[in-house]
């Protein structure tokens, strides 16, 4: 599970990822957690140091635990409709050639495949309206353009809307990822 939100201060990101961790372990899934806000992630500059440049501990920490895993659990809160800008540079630092794509650029052939992936977004507007209207457009950019590009297959997505709502919701919410952790999905 990599919780992707920013701050290493207590979230209900931290909460959902928590709960996913919870009901794997109790479904007798070996898990690993990684939070983004207690990694120390540079911002990649260039694509000479994205081909060739030394990845730092922490980045090399990520990747190895998902060459390990076999289903990855991305959790993350929408900020300006995207995904934070931190998460974005865990994604450009972790996913490089030779890790998640082949050394020579072209289409396809992605590295990680035999991997099944889940996406975990939580918002403050409701998530029909986050579907309807905006069209869960950076979510789908990140399911389609980067997750299944570097051959994560199948990727699911738990879109948590109003997480500023009642704690009935955000329980409701807790209970659902431990029942997805129970089941590996
Ligand atoms: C910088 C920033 C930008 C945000 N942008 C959006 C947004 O575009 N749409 C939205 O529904 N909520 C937005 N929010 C609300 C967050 O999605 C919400 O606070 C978060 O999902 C709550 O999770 P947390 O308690 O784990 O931080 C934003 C919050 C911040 C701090």
């Amino acid at each position: 599970v990599i919780d992707g939100h920013p701050d290493p201060v207590r979230h209900y990101c931290h909460a959902l990822a928590d709960a996913y961790i919870e009901g794997a372990s109790s479904g007798g899934h070996e898990t690993r957690l990684l939070r983004l806000g207690e990694l120390e992630i540079p911002i990649l500059r260039s694509q000479a140091e994205w081909r060739e440049g030394l990845p730092a501990p922490d980045v090399v920490r990520v990747q190895e635990a998902i060459k390990w895993a076999e289903h990855v659990v991305f959790v993350y809160p929408l900020w300006l409709g995207d995904v934070p800008a931190y998460f974005k540079a865990l994604l450009e630092q972790v996913l490089r050639p030779g890790f998640a794509l082949p050394e020579t650029p072209g289409l396809g052939g992605g590295l990680l495949k035999g991997r099944s992936a889940r996406i975990v977004v939580t918002m403050g507007m409701p998530a029909f309206f986050y579907n309807l209207f905006f069209l869960a457009h950076s979510v789908k950019s990140l399911k389609r353009n980067v997750l299944q590009f570097v051959g994560f297959g199948p990727v699911r997505t738990t879109l948590i809307g109003m997480v500023e709502g009642t704690d009935e919701s955000r329980q409701h919410h807790l209970d659902e990822l431990r029942e997805l952790g129970k089941l590996g999905r």
